[in-house]
C-alpha cells in the first residue's frame, strides 16, 4: 500500500515537473468582474469560453444590482475610494465622460496599439461614446434602443402614434388574459429618463443643445410630459406603474399580463423562449409610436472598462477584449438578443436567425436619440427623474416641472463650471 502511494506521488511529481498539470503548476489570475444579473446565461457562456481559451485566468463575477442607478453608485463609491475590488466593470454608455474625468478607469489606447486591435468594424457612434478628450476609456459591448413589444394574438397592426396606443390598449383591455394595457419604465431612476426622452423626441423637444446649454423649457417637452401624464391617467398602465423598471415590465409581459411593453431589445430572447415566457408564440416588435414630430428611441448600451487601480491590467484587458470582441458579442447577440456594436455581426446568419428584427437594428441604432454627453450627466438626469415623477404622480403640473428642471439644471451647470 505504502509502495503504491509513493509510486502515485512520484508519477504526479513527474507530471507536474513536465508541465502536464498546467492548472496546478501555474497560478491562475482572478479577474473580478462587476455586472448585473443575466437571466439568459449569455455572460456566463462568454466567461466559460474565455476561461477555456485562457486557462491562466479565472473570472469571478460579482453581481451588480438590477437598477443601473444603484450599480452606478456602488461602483462610484468603490472607485472613488481607489479600491481595486473590481478589475473590470460594465459601463453604461452615459458614464464614460464622468468616469474618465474622475480618473476611475484606465485609458485603453496602449492596449489597442499593442494588440493592433482594429475598431473600424465597430459602430462609430459607440466608439465615440467611449472616447473622451481624445482617449478611449472602454470597449463598446452591446447597443440598445427603445422599442415596442406587443401581443400578436391581440393586436394585428401595432400602433403608429401614442394616441393609437392608448385607444388600442383601452379597446382590447383584458383580452388574452391581460391585466394591463401598457408597461413602461416609470420608476424614479435612469430608465424613466430614457422613456421620457422618447416622448420628448417624438414631440420635437430638446433638453440640451450641442454647446451644452439647457434648452428644456420648450413646447416639445411640455407636449411630451402632457402625453405621458395622459397615458398614466388613462387606465392603461398598472396602478403601481411608478415602481416599474425593466424587470417588472418584462415579468408582466412574459406572464401574458400586458398588451404593450416599452423595453430594450434584450427582452426579446426571453420573450420568445417557451421556458421563460407564457407568450413565446405571440411576441411582436415594432418601432415606438410617434408624437407630432415622428417616432424617437433613446440610445442605450453598455461597454467594458478597466479599473484604474486594478492589480491585473493585462488580464483585465484580455477579458474586455474577449467579451466585447467578435466572439463575446456573437454569443451575447444569439443568446441574449443584445444588439452588437461589432457591425459585421448584423450580416451573420446565426445572429439574424435568432433575432429576425435585427435586420433593421443598424438603422435604429444610428437614428436613436442620445442622452447629453456630460461629466455631470448623472446629476442632470436626477433632476429630470424627480421632476418628471412629480408630474406623473400629480405632484406638479407640466409647466411647474419644466420651469423647475430648467432652473435646477442651470444651477447644477453653474456650480460645475465654477
Ligand atoms: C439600459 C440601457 C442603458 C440605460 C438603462 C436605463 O440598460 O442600455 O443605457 O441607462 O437601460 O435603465
Amino acid at each position: 500500500m505504502k509502495k503504491m502511494l509513493s509510486m502515485i506521488l512520484a508519477v504526479a511529481c513527474l507530471m507536474m515537473a513536465l508541465g502536464t498539470f498546467p492548472a496546478m503548476a501555474e497560478e491562475q489570475t482572478v479577474i473580478n468582474l462587476f455586472y448585473g444579473t443575466d437571466s439568459t446565461g449569455a455572460l456566463q457562456q462568454i466567461i466559460d469560453a474565455f476561461e477555456a481559451a485562457y486557462p491562466q485566468y479565472k473570472v469571478n463575477w460579482i453581481e451588480a444590482p438590477a437598477s443601473q442607478d444603484t450599480s452606478h453608485d456602488m461602483l462610484v463609491t468603490s472607485l472613488a475610494a481607489g479600491e481595486s475590488v473590481y478589475d473590470v466593470f460594465s459601463c453604461n454608455v452615459i458614464w464614460p465622460a464622468e468616469f474618465s474625468q474622475a480618473g476611475y478607469c484606465l485609458a485603453i489606447d496602449r492596449f489597442l496599439e499593442q494588440d493592433d486591435f482594429d475598431l473600424d468594424d465597430f459602430s462609430q457612434g459607440y466608439v465615440d461614446a467611449y472616447t473622451f478628450q481624445g482617449k478611449m476609456w472602454g470597449l463598446p459591448w452591446y447597443g440598445n434602443v427603445g422599442m415596442l413589444y406587443y401581443r400578436t394574438d391581440i393586436i394585428d397592426t401595432p400602433p403608429t402614434t401614442w394616441d393609437e396606443l392608448i385607444e388600442m390598449a383601452q379597446a382590447h383591455a383584458g383580452e388574452g388574459g391581460t391585466k394591463t394595457g401598457f408597461v413602461l419604465q416609470a420608476a424614479q431612476y435612469e430608465g424613466l429618463v430614457c422613456n421620457a426622452l422618447e416622448f420628448i423626441g417624438s414631440y420635437g423637444g430638446t433638453v440640451v443643445d450641442g454647446d451644452g446649454n439647457i434648452t428644456i423649457n420648450n413646447d416639445g417637452v411640455r407636449k411630451a410630459l402632457t402625453k405621458m401624464k395622459e397615458i398614466v391617467d388613462s387606465g392603461i398602465v398598472p396602478e403601481n406603474f411608478n415602481s416599474f423598471m425593466e424587470n417588472e415590465c418584462t415579468n408582466m409581459f412574459l406572464a401574458g399580463e400586458a398588451i404593450f411593453m416599452r423595453n430594450w431589445p434584450g427582452t426579446y430572447a426571453s420573450a420568445v423562449d417557451p421556458e421563460m415566457s407564457q407568450v413565446s408564440e405571440n411576441v411582436g416588435v415594432a418601432v415606438l409610436p410617434a408624437g407630432d414630430a415622428g417616432s424617437a428611441a433613446t440610445l442605450g448600451g453598455w461597454g467594458w472598462m478597466i479599473n484604474r487601480n486594478t492589480e491585473h491590467p493585462e488580464a483585465a484587458w484580455e477579458f474586455i477584449k474577449f467579451v466585447a470582441g467578435p466572439e463575446g458579442q456573437k454569443i451575447n447577440a444569439i443568446v441574449a438578443s443584445q444588439p452588437p456594436t461589432y457591425m459585421p455581426l448584423y450580416d451573420d446568419p446565426e445572429v439574424l436567425a435568432a433575432n429576425p428584427h435585427f435586420a433593421n437594428m443598424r438603422e435604429s441604432l444610428e437614428a436613436a436619440f442620445t442622452r447629453p454627453v456630460s461629466p455631470i450627466y448623472t446629476a442632470l438626469s436626477e433632476i429630470m427623474q424627480i421632476n418628471i415623477s412629480n408630474v406623473l404622480l400629480g405632484q406638479a403640473t407640466v409647466d411647474e416641472a419644466v420651469v423647475a428642471m430648467e432652473e435646477q439644471m442651470n444651477a447644477k451647470l453653474a456650480e460645475y463650471n465654477q
